[in-house]
C-alpha cells in the first residue's frame, strides 16, 4: 500500500457516509453519451457516478487508487444486483499508465480525478484517454481550475509551487492548470479536436474536492475531446 492510496482510503472513509449522490457533471454529461455505453471512470472514488452511468445502462469501468473506495463502489451495485455493469481496478495513474487495452471504451469520464500529477504526467494521461477511446468515442474530463480565487490563496500561502500551476501541500500534489495550459498541454501530445471550458458546480453541490459536505462552489475545466 502506498502513502498516496492510504491517505485515499482515508478521505474516503470520512466521508462515504456523506456522499450520496451522482454529480451534476456526470448527469450532464451522461445525455451525450452513446446508450449502452462502455465507459471508463477515472478517479471515480466510491463510484456514484458510476453508479449513475450504470442505472442509465452503461457499463463501467471505475479506475482509482483506493481500495477502500473500490470495494465500497462493489458493494453498492452488489446491492442493486448490477454487479455484472462494473469492473473496477485499482490504479496509481502517477505511474504514466492506465491497464486498459487500446480502444476499448465509448467514453472516458473524470471528475477531478486528473489533479494530483505534474504537467509531464498529466500530458501522458491525456494520450492515455486517446489511447483507450475507440475511433470516435469521447473524452469528458473535469480539472480543478485556478479561477477559484479562495483556493488559489490557500494554495499560494500554504503550498510550495514545484513548477507552474502544480502544488505541493504536505505531501500531496495537486495542479491547478489554466484553460491556456491545458491546451498547450493537448496540442503538444496530438490530440488536436479538443474543446476546453470553465465548468461551475454549485453552489447548491455538497460535494467538494474531498467529498465534504458544503455549500460550495467547484471551479472546474472541463476538456471534452473525440478520438478520431
Ligand atoms: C476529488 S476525488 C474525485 C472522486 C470522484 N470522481 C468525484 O467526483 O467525487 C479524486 C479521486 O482520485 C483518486 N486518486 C487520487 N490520486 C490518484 C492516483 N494517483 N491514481 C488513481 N486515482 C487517484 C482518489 O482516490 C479519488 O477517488
Amino acid at each position: 500500500m502506498t502513502k498516496d492510496s492510504k491517505f485515499w482510503d482515508a478521505v474516503h472513509k470520512k466521508t462515504s457516509g456523506d456522499i450520496t449522490k451522482h454529480s451534476y457533471l456526470a448527469e450532464e454529461s451522461e445525455r451525450f453519451f452513446p446508450r449502452n455505453a462502455t465507459i471508463c471512470d477515472l478517479g471515480g472514488g466510491l463510484g456514484f457516478d458510476a453508479l449513475y452511468f450504470i442505472q442509465k445502462g452503461h457499463n463501467v469501468v471505475l479506475l482509482d487508487i483506493s481500495t477502500f473506495a473500490l470495494k465500497r463502489a462493489i458493494n453498492q451495485v452488489k446491492a442493486l444486483k448490477l454487479s455484472k455493469k462494473l469492473l473496477t481496478k485499482q490504479v496509481d495513474f502517477g505511474l504514466g499508465g492506465l491497464p486498459i487495452k487500446d480502444a476499448c471504451c465509448d467514453v472516458v469520464f473524470s471528475r477531478i480525478g486528473l489533479n494530483y500529477f505534474p504537467m509531464r504526467e498529466t500530458q501522458k494521461l491525456f494520450s492515455e484517454v486517446r489511447r483507450i477511446l475507440k475511433t470516435g468515442g469521447k473524452a469528458y474530463l473535469a480539472l480543478k481550475s485556478p479561477d477559484d480565487k479562495e483556493e488559489m490563496k490557500f494554495l499560494n500561502s500554504a503550498a510550495v509551487e514545484m513548477e507552474p500551476s502544480v502544488f505541493i501541500e504536505g505531501e500531496q500534489i495537486r495542479s491547478r492548470f489554466t484553460r491556456k495550459e491545458l491546451e498547450a498541454m493537448l496540442n503538444e501530445v496530438g490530440i488536436s479536436d479538443f474543446d476546453t471550458r470553465a465548468y461551475q458546480e454549485g453552489p447548491d453541490v455538497k460535494r467538494d474536492e474531498f467529498g465534504v459536505t458544503k455549500e460550495k462552489k467547484l471551479y472546474l475545466n472541463l476538456i471534452t475531446f473525440t478520438k478520431l
